[in-house]
């Protein structure tokens, strides 16, 4: 039986649509359980219902808290018999409350090179600080901010002239090739939270790339 990922997003989805691309392949470890927005406007919805897979929209806003918010995104998580989560551009902090319950089995992608640049404007920062590798992480998730366990990456060079968009688009292309192998990586057993630390059994084909295109 193969391991059902459960995607959250927040807007355009593209990481969720190369997990999804991925997925059509059958021998490809991962099935998508569901995909679930915080959002209603989040286009990522619209390709995954295009797709035919499970897509909903819990919508933040009318939840009286974080923890009832929480509730029902573990609840229709369950509910689609999700293994593990793969957070992609899901722009909502989420509290120790759901992130226990999901302890080592919850993963995000993060738009850095971590540690350096957690949390928002990683581009802009990154040009500021005149950073000459820039690229992406994917990351188990902790209660602390873009912190958990790194498990893989990839990076690209910084060019003289980049611009924040320039910059932001060369990274999501590497982030959109390396999220769907971790998350077949994760769901074929080989990525594994242990003391603290992101256990990886083998090489993830492609994973520490440097794209200077
Ligand atoms: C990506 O850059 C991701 O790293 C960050 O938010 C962006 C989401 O893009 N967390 P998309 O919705 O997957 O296209």
């Amino acid at each position: 039986m193969k391991k059902r990922v459960g995607i959250l997003i927040s807007g355009r989805g593209s990481n969720m649509a190369a997990i999804l691309q991925a997925a059509r392949d059958p021998a490809y470890p991962a099935a998508i359980a569901c995909v679930i927005a915080n959002r209603p406007d989040a286009k990522g919805l619209q390709t995954a219902r295009a797709e035919g897979i499970p897509a909903l929209c819990i919508d933040h806003t009318s939840f009286p808290s974080r923890e009832t918010f929480e509730d029902e995104v573990h609840r229709a998580l369950v509910e689609h018999q999700t293994d593990f989560v793969a957070l992609a551009g899901f722009m909502r902090v989420l509290t120790p409350h759901f992130i226990t319950r999901w302890d080592g089995r919850l993963l995000n992608i993060h738009p850095s090179l971590l540690p350096s640049f957690r949390g928002l404007h990683t581009h802009e920062r990154a040009l500021e600080e005149g950073v000459k590798l820039h690229g992406c992480t994917v990351h188990f998730v902790v209660p602390e901010l873009d912190a958990g366990p790194i498990i893989a990456q990839g990076a690209v060079a910084v060019w003289p002239d980049d611009t924040p968009d320039r910059l932001a688009a060369r990274v999501l292309a590497v982030e959109n090739a390396l999220y769907p192998r971790v998350v077949g990586a994760m769901a074929a057993g080989r990525i594994t939270l242990r003391d603290g630390r992101a256990d990886v059994d083998g090489a993830i084909p492609d994973t520490s790339l440097v794209s200077f295109a």
